[in-house]
């Protein structure tokens, strides 16, 4: 296995690209670790033609740690889903295999990965690696791009960092949704605990690097003990210092590519196609991380 940067920025390395491996077959612990050490250096690893299934990528991402099951589930009827609840379906695709129509609820809720975001920040222990494979792919557009948060920290001002240092955000698939323009009712009453905010510490340590990271995300909706307006007009600035140009990279997907990014230390987002004409079957599969990041706020 050989790894060799496609980007780097001030801080260093950020997406690497893998060669000389085949992730479809059963893996030595030599070469999880080897995989483990490239993502812990660089924060996205770009793998192309692994012809994986769902069985076969669930497998691999099980070298990580243990899955996450998608929130998609949570929010959709099982007998309406496409993948297993594993997979988180990140198509244009219905049950039948059908493109999704233009007022279809799933795709409109979809549209909330066109915000940066970091996996399952809404969740009080958040997602670690995610991991995405792209089986079809459409003729134009559809890219992903990352921003390395660990360089977007490593670029702040003194007085910046000193502010931030111990401050603690709530993040809601809520606040994020609220964004695209969907109301907390749209939930119905049985979502309304999965909407519940969850607290995160803003600025990160990686747990092997010691490297830190600012911890930002669309499902960011305040800041505890700051009023509101004043947070969301923070978090703001906070995303476009760091999202800049040269703090991030645009996948172009071929077929067969597997991306890994570690939720931990990144952002991403998806970017537009024509999603009413062209399949884009891509299938995320998502492996938990292993502790909160700041205490919860205690039950009213
Ligand atoms: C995801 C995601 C972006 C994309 O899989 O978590 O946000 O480009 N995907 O589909
Ligand atoms: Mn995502």
């Amino acid at each position: 296995m050989n790894i060799t940067p496609l980007t780097q920025n001030v801080s260093g390395d950020f997406v690497g690209e893998v060669s000389g491996i085949d992730l479809t077959a059963p893996l030595s612990e030599a070469a999880v670790a080897a995989i483990e050490a490239g993502m812990d250096h660089y924060a996205v690893l770009v793998f192309h033609d692994q012809q994986f299934d769902d069985d076969s990528q669930l497998a691999f991402t099980r070298c990580f740690g243990e899955l996450e099951v998608s929130s998609g589930g949570e929010m959709s009827k099982p007998e309406e889903r496409r993948l297993k609840l594993e997979m988180a379906d990140i198509s244009n695709l219905d049950r039948n295999n059908q493109l999704r129509a233009a007022n279809d609820r799933v795709r409109l809720i979809a549209l909330g990965n066109r915000l940066w975001h970091s996996d399952a920040s809404f969740r009080a222990i958040p997602a670690k690696y995610s991991l995405l494979s792209a089986r079809i792919v459409p003729g134009k557009g559809g890219n992903t791009e990352f921003a390395d948060m660990r360089a977007a920290y490593d670029a702040l001002d003194g007085a910046t960092k000193a502010q931030i240092e111990d401050l603690v955000t709530e993040h809601s698939n809520a606040f994020s949704r609220e964004m695209i323009g969907f109301p907390a009712e749209a939930y119905g009453a049985d979502n309304q605990d999965k909407l519940r905010p969850v607290r995160h510490r803003l600025v990160r340590t990686h747990p092997v690097t010691g490297r830190k990271s600012l911890y930002l995300s669309a499902h960011i909706g305040s800041i505890v003990g700051w009023p509101v307006p004043e947070a969301r007009a923070f978090i703001r600035d906070l995303m476009e210092h760091a999202t800049q140009p040269e703090f991030t990279y645009a996948h172009a997907w071929r077929p067969w590519d597997l991306v890994i990014w570690d939720n931990r230390t990144t952002m991403h987002r998806a970017r537009r196609y024509d999603d009413l004409h062209d399949i884009r079957d891509m299938r995320r599969s998502t492996v938990r991380g292993d502790a909160m990041t700041a205490p919860q706020a205690q039950a009213a």
